[in-house]
């Protein structure tokens, strides 16, 4: 009994170096891979709005990327490599998923900015269209203070920044 445990043991821990192995591998090459496919086409129809396309790629209609400053120094590298955009920290559904450092990038469902006190121990007004813009686009909060560097501040045009606002408030349905 106790045997046959142990080799069951080996075998487990063999399929696994086996599964990181592979893992490892196509990261290694998946990544130039990637990068190219992703320069090929801007996958515009894929999405049903210019905000969404910027959303989720970074890119908006006309095929631009979307230049930016600030954001965690991996960033610009992985964004250049793979495209991605507000949903690479916010999430698809806009709730704010990955852990960066201490900064845990914020709800940003429209519903959710406009409410009064939105954040627990921040002390500001709650956003409107505008300040939501600019905390887009300049990286300030509705008290005028700058967001952490972990959030980028997105040079897009005034268009754009409208479509962005405009697919947020399609993130309102599920609370
Ligand atoms: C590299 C990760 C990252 C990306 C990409 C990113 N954000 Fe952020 N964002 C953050 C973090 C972290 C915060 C919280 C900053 C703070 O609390 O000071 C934030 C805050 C915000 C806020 C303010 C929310 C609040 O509660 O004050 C808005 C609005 C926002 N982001 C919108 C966007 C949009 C729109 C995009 C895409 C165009 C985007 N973000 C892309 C990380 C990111």
């Amino acid at each position: 009994m106790n045997t046959r445990l142990g080799w069951l043991a080996v075998i487990g821990a063999a399929v696994l170096a086996g599964v990181v192995l592979v893992v490892c591998v196509a990261l290694f090459f998946g990544a130039s891979v990637v990068t190219r496919s992703s320069s090929e086409v801007a996958p515009s129809d894929q999405y049903a709005s210019n905000g969404q396309l910027i959303y989720f790629t970074g890119r908006n209609q006309r095929g631009e990327r979307i230049p930016f400053e600030g954001g965690p120094m991996w960033l610009s590298n992985w964004l250049y490599m793979r495209g991605g955009g507000c949903a690479t920290c916010h999430g698809a559904d806009g709730r704010g998923t990955v852990m960066m450092g201490t900064e845990v990038p914020s709800d940003i469902r429209y519903h959710h900015l406009i409410e009064e006190g939105h954040e627990e121990g921040e002390e500001h007004p709650p956003y409107t269209d505008e300040l939501i813009k600019e905390a887009i686009t300049m990286g300030l909060n509705p008290a005028g203070e700058p967001l952490d560097l972990t959030m980028p501040r997105w040079h897009m045009s005034n268009q754009d920044v409208e479509d962005v606002l405009e697919f947020l408030k399609t993130l309102d349905g599920e609370h």
